[in-house]
């Protein structure tokens, strides 16, 4: 306890010379460009950190909304959206897009539009964007942003495209990947991370059997040319090639990162978080440890080349995606400062990692772990264990743990639980049913950790989720009852569309639409672009369905019943893998009445010594008033979105469809305050300093009366 106290010591004094250096002694330095948020997640060490102080643990009960900025690109009347935009801020002017991606320039005191850009056409889908990247050079100021299948390049002072980037201001990320860019869909959800003069970025890509493989890729951010692309399934010759079947890179897709990177500029690094290969759930056909999925990957970032990586999951059957981005930290361990990676999992794990050579700071174990019965499935017969820090949520569950709001309700789970295979972490999808746990959205999200270099500590929003994972085989269990469109397009919803849309199409609120009254919304154009294309968080279907099927599921989407035309029953080859899908994920195993099935909590936020690999503190984050029982502490609601620390001993994280906004103590986790937004939030917060005054902004989403959403800005009451 001793040493600690003093390692601990150690740093603050460290920090103290750093600030006495870089800010002149001046205890609540609030100067324009004291950390401005310059980028996601704060900086490029996704630290999402800021060392501004004026609003701390003793006045923040004074935060008062200082401006709106109203969005204004959704119509009266549509749906409501929600943007994850993380913003950013340079020279007092604050970036970010809304839901629909229209980039916004605004001016960051005041919250009033100095420009906006629309991304995207008429009726094109927007997918779910967190923020906008800047880049400059003397006075050419950019700001690189993707929508649709493009990135593409703004003038930060006008808004407008810049003509000499790509073609005409764009270049296609369809372009280099592989397949044929007419038949894929890529898109960027997390915004990319400057090196130099470049823009490395990743993807986002469906998770079905047919999906492009995720290539890391590195654009020059003046030209928009294409400097370098890295095989995150490696070609033969390339390490890590013998990890597939000799011919999976030229079909396996995947592995990409979607969730976002970190820069290590004096090393020259880059660090990126992979997902795992596809299809998600079923991976006969890529039998082996499938590098780089699910991997932390350090690249050169001049060149792209292969540096280490660190496997967290081999072969993953589970949809265990990094989900968040490595943060590069620096850490005191025995009275030594370490360079280090920090990894958090869907699964539960927090992975400490030297920066230099990816090794573990704290042991790992290969443990054994269950065999698959699904043919043709080769579970990898170990899996890594971190012996620190202890998994941050829940990997195991009994009986003991089911819900009993009802009786009924309880037998219900009994039975289902008694019935589906279950093995403990691992437990590979099984045609009984598998229960899952953590699951698809379980553990970390894309919100990520927050670093603390004052104290050591990490703070990350933890979610408790088990699904059953229910497997078909995919050519038995879907069968038309006749050959019109309508029916065959029934299959390909049940297929490919129900595990979200609902079997009834009556949708999953409030994340899944309905599209059982698509027809009087949407004309069918628009919605097979966003078939295509995906939208939102849904995947894209460009490649997966062929026309044919196109023109099925708008039969049926469209009520098409009486359509006499007849498809004609293709013959299946001989050859026709066996496909097995599972229908029920990213669904929270729920009691008949919806009511989870796991007891609260549902969702933590924790804070864990990285010196020590110990956690500080562990509360539940979130309460669903409807579930808590009496006196029972709070039960914790799913959310997404990451914490902030500030220097001002805070840390500050937004709930979901709570609509909360919180700040706890950093160093005890006890809530000092709290507001609640005008509509459901799902976004990281940031924080900046301008005209001697600091401020506090999260985008909120919309609601109905106000469908497009808005940027909310906090600050304290003038003195
Ligand atoms: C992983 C979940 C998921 C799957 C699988 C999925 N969707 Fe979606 N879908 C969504 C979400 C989320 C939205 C809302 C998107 C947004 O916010 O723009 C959506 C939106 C849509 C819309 C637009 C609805 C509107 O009101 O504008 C259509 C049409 C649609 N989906 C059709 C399909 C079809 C057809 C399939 C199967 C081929 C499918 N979806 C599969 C999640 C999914």
């Amino acid at each position: 306890m001793k040493k600690q106290n003093s390692i601990i010591h150690n740093k603050l004094s460290i920090i103290g010379i750093l600030f006495v250096s870089l800010f002149a002694g001046c205890k609540e330095d609030v100067s324009d460009n004291a950390n401005t948020w310059a980028t996601y997640k704060a900086d490029e060490n996704s630290s999402s950190y800021s060392p501004l102080g004026q609003i701390n643990v003793s006045n923040v009960t004074q935060l008062q909304n200082a401006w709106t900025f109203q969005a204004n690109d959704v119509p009266e009347g549509d749906q409501a959206v929600s943007s994850q935009s993380n913003p950013i801020i340079i020279d007092g002017v604050m970036y970010a897009n809304s839901a629909k991606q229209t980039v916004y320039a605004i001016n960051a005191q005041t919250g009033e539009q100095i420009w906006a850009f629309k991304a995207l056409g008429d009726g094109e889908p927007s997918a779910a964007s967190r923020g906008v990247t800047y880049w400059e050079k003397g006075s050419d100021k950019r700001i690189l942003y993707s929508a649709g299948n493009y990135l593409m390049a703004i003038d930060a002072q006008t808004g407008k495209l810049i003509p000499s980037f790509g073609e005409n201001g764009k270049v296609s990320l369809n372009v280099g990947v592989r397949d044929d860019p007419e038949k894929i869909s890529v898109t960027l959800t997390t915004p990319g991370r400057i090196f130099n003069d470049l823009i490395i970025i990743g993807s986002r890509l469906p998770d079905f059997y047919g999906s492009p493989p995720g290539y890391i890729r590195a654009y020059h951010c003046q030209t928009g040319q294409l400097v370098w692309t890295f095989h995150t399934i490696p070609h033969p010759g390339e390490p890590g090639y013998e990890t597939w079947p000799p011919n999976a890179y030229k079909y396996a897709g995947g592995v990409n990162c979607w969730a976002g990177m970190s820069i290590d500029a004096e090393r020259g690094m880059v660090f990126l978080a992979l997902g795992s290969p596809s299809f998600d759930f079923y991976g006969a056909d890529r039998v082996g440890a499938n590098l780089y999925g699910n991997s932390v990957l350090a690249l050169d970032a001049a060149t792209g080349h292969y540096k280490w990586h660190f496997q967290t999951v081999h072969h993953d059957i589970w949809d265990y995606d990094l989900p968040c981005p490595p943060n590069l930290v620096t850490i005191q361990q025995d009275g030594k400062e370490i360079d280090v990676v920090v990894q958090a999992t869907k699964h539960g794990f927090i992975f400490v990692l030297d920066r230099e050579m990816g090794e573990p700071i704290f042991p790992v174990e290969e443990r054994k772990v269950p065999a698959s019965n699904l043919p043709g499935e080769i579970a990898y017969e170990t899996q890594p264990f971190p012996l620190k820090p202890k998994a941050f949520v829940r990997q195991s569950m009994t009986e003991d743990d089911l819900n009993n709001y009802s009786p009924d309700d309880h037998e219900a789970l009994l039975k289902k639980f008694r019935s589906v295979r279950f093995d403990g972490l691992f437990t590979p999808p099984d045609l009984q049913g598998t229960l899952s746990i953590p699951a698809t959205r379980g553990g970390a999200n894309w919100g990520g950790l927050a670093f603390d270099p004052m104290t050591n500590f990490i703070y990350i929003r933890g979610n408790n989720l088990p699904e059953i994972q229910t497997i078909v085989d995919a050519n038995k269990h879907f069968t038309a009852q006749n050959n019109t469109l309508f029916e065959q397009g029934r299959v390909v919803y049940q297929k490919h569309c129900a595990a979200c849309h609902g079997d009834e199409r009556q949708g999953i609120p409030p994340t899944f639409p309905a599209v059982v009254d698509l027809k009087d919304r949407v004309v069918e154009k628009e919605a097979l672009q966003k078939i295509r294309q995906g939208s939102g968080q849904m995947p894209g279907y460009i490649g997966v369905l062929t026309e044919q099927e196109e023109r099925e599921i708008i039969a049926f989407l469209y009520d098409k019943k009486d359509a006499k035309i007849e498809v004609p029953q293709i013959a299946k080859s001989e050859e026709e893998p066996v496909r097995y899908m599972n229908i029920t994920p990213y669904r929270t195993w729920s009691d008949p009445s919806g009511n989870p099935a796991l007891k609260p909590p549902w969702a933590t936020l924790n804070a864990l010594n990285l010196s020590t690999g110990e956690y500080e503190w562990q509360i539940p984050l979130g309460n669903d008033e409807t579930l808590q029982e009496k006196g029972a502490p709070n039960t914790g609601l799913l959310g997404r979105s990451g914490p902030m620390v500030t220097a001002g001993g805070l840390v500050f994280i937004s709930g979901a469809a709570d609509k909360k906004l919180w700040a706890f103590d950093k160093k005890t986790g006890d809530l000092v305050w709290e507001t609640t937004l005008p509509a459901p939030n799902n976004a990281n917060v940031c924080t900046y300093a301008v005209g001697g005054k600091q401020y506090l902004a999260l985008s909120v989403g919309g609601t109905k009366e106000n469908p497009s959403g808005s940027i909310m800005a906090f600050a304290l009451p003038m003195l």
